[in-house]
């Protein structure tokens, strides 16, 4: 296990973090991810999203102060779900944040039930959580123009856990750093 203040990838910063639980793709999942992300930008333009910044976000938690962290992850520890794949199979575009992005056409209930319980999880150890119902999608691009959304091949994903991330804004984007771990049922 990853101590508190610690990541995968390095420390972060010490006083207030910038959190979400996310599904992280393993490399073959990520790569076909930024294939496809190299395919929408070809019908829709904007700015692709790095490869190793592909995820989709279970709920956003935004600043939260890093003292908080272990109650954070100890009120998770209880949250049960199952294993799942996720047939990423729809390509689409919202302009009101200008995003490419893809995602599920039939989230399956273990998707949904995660996410529940996460939530659950969060609100009963008295953490706020985004009330905005969850629309399962990776975003691919940004400040996209939009334009006809084209079918696309699908990406199955195995899902076998999920993730808690710190953001950091950097020089040349966003960088996440996974904070820990959750194995699936
Ligand atoms: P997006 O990809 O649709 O922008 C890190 O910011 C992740 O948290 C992104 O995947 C982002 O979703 C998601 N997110 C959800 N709610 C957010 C919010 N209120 N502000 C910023 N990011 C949010």
């Amino acid at each position: 296990m990853i101590e508190p203040g610690l990541t995968e990838s390095g420390p972060v910063d010490p006083d207030t973090l910038r959190l979400f639980f996310a599904l992280w793709p393993d490399d073959a999942t990520r790569d076909a991810l930024n294939r496809a992300g190299k395919w929408l930008h070809q019908h829709l333009g904007g700015r692709r999203m790095r490869a190793e910044t592909l995820h989709i976000t279970l709920v956003f938690l935004g600043s939260t102060p890093a003292e908080q962290l272990d109650a954070l992850t100890a009120c998770v520890d209880a949250a049960q779900a199952d294993a799942f794949e996720l047939v990423l199979d729809q390509a689409g575009y919202w302009r009101h944040n200008r995003i490419g992005w893809l995602g599920a056409s039939q989230a399956p209930p273990q998707h949904l039930e995660l996410v529940d319980a996460v939530n659950a999880a969060l609100q009963g150890a008295g953490f706020a959580v985004d009330a905005r119902p969850h629309v399962p999608h990776v975003t691919l691009l940004r400040n996209s123009a939009g334009g006809e959304v084209p079918e696309c091949m699908p990406v199955h994903w195995p899902i076998s856990d999920f993730v808690l991330v710190a953001s950091r804004r950097e020089v040349d984007g966003m960088h996440y750093d996974v904070i820990r771990r959750w194995p699936l049922a």
